[in-house]
């Protein structure tokens, strides 16, 4: 379908995992100069000060067990503010198209003949990675990369841990935290050695970033007592290389460019 030019358009922009000095200059400018914005639970105050004052701004995310906006209700949002003729920017956490639903909103929003652009950002994993100083690959023993999520339906955890069971993956385990008993016990019982290493971060990316370093095998009696904030599992060899966090302060200051 041909875009309307009457029409505004919509910039998916990944908020990467906080602090405003890990966005991509790109997302910098989209949010600074956003007509409208609609943010997720994990993206931070930090982030949003960015945006003009007078710009709208629509939290679609809540934590902490509340309830979040509906899929099809940001979908017609969008819309109907692009049909407004706005910039509409939908600030998602990390990266757009990892467990972002970016293909869905990508889809609905072509098929009005919005125009979308998305801008990447900087996923919790490779967030993790950094701040913790291990990699998420290692030419001997981590050939590849697993971006996994961990689904509970009726209170089991389902799915296939085969893939990520590969003793030669890193499986990076999004919204894994309060599972970590069930993926313990599923990764192991796909082949995976009960002595593989395991980091468990939570907050990512922030001055406040913990790391629980465990195995496998003491997963699967183990509760993570965070603090609440998001957690990320890693699994694999290259999680015994997780140290003490680093840059703890956010450097980032307002370049001149933006000011004014
Ligand atoms: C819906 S997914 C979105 C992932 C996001 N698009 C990304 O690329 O990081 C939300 C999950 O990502 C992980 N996550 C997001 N931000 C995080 C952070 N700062 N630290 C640790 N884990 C994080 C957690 O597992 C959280 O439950």
């Amino acid at each position: 379908m041909p875009h309307d030019q009457a029409l505004g358009r919509v910039r998916l922009v990944g908020a990467g995992p906080g602090a405003a000095d890990l966005l991509t200059v790109r997302a910098v400018q989209a949010v600074a100069s956003a007509g409208a914005l609609l943010y997720d639970a994990l993206v931070s105050e930090e982030v949003l000060a960015l945006a003009p004052a007078a710009c709208p701004k629509i939290q679609t995310g809540k934590r902490a067990g509340r309830a979040s906006m509906k899929q099809e209700t940001i979908n017609r949002l969008m819309l109907r503010l692009a049909r407004r003729g706005l910039t509409v920017v939908r600030l998602k956490g990390g990266d757009p198209s990892i467990f972002g639903r970016v293909g869905e909103e990508i889809h609905f929003l072509r098929s009005h003949g919005v125009e979308v652009e998305v801008v990447p950002g900087v996923t919790a994993a490779c967030a993790a990675a950094a701040q913790f100083q291990f990699p998420l690959t290692n030419r001997r023993t981590a050939r590849r990369v697993v971006f996994t999520t961990a689904r509970v339906e009726d209170g089991a955890l389902i799915g296939d841990w085969r893939v990520a069971a590969d003793p030669e993956a890193t499986a990076a385990i999004y919204m894994g935290g309060s599972s970590l008993g069930a993926i313990a016990q599923h990764l192991i019982a796909a082949g995976r050695s009960p002595a593989t290493p395991v980091a468990i971060i939570e907050s990512a990316g922030s001055p406040k970033a913990t790391l629980a370093a465990a195995t496998l095998s003491s997963c699967r009696d183990f509760t993570h007592a965070g603090e609440g904030g998001p957690i990320l599992v890693i699994v694999g060899d290259v999680a015994a290389g997780a140290t003490e966090a680093t840059y703890q302060d956010s450097a980032w200051r307002e370049p001149d460019a933006l000011k004014g």
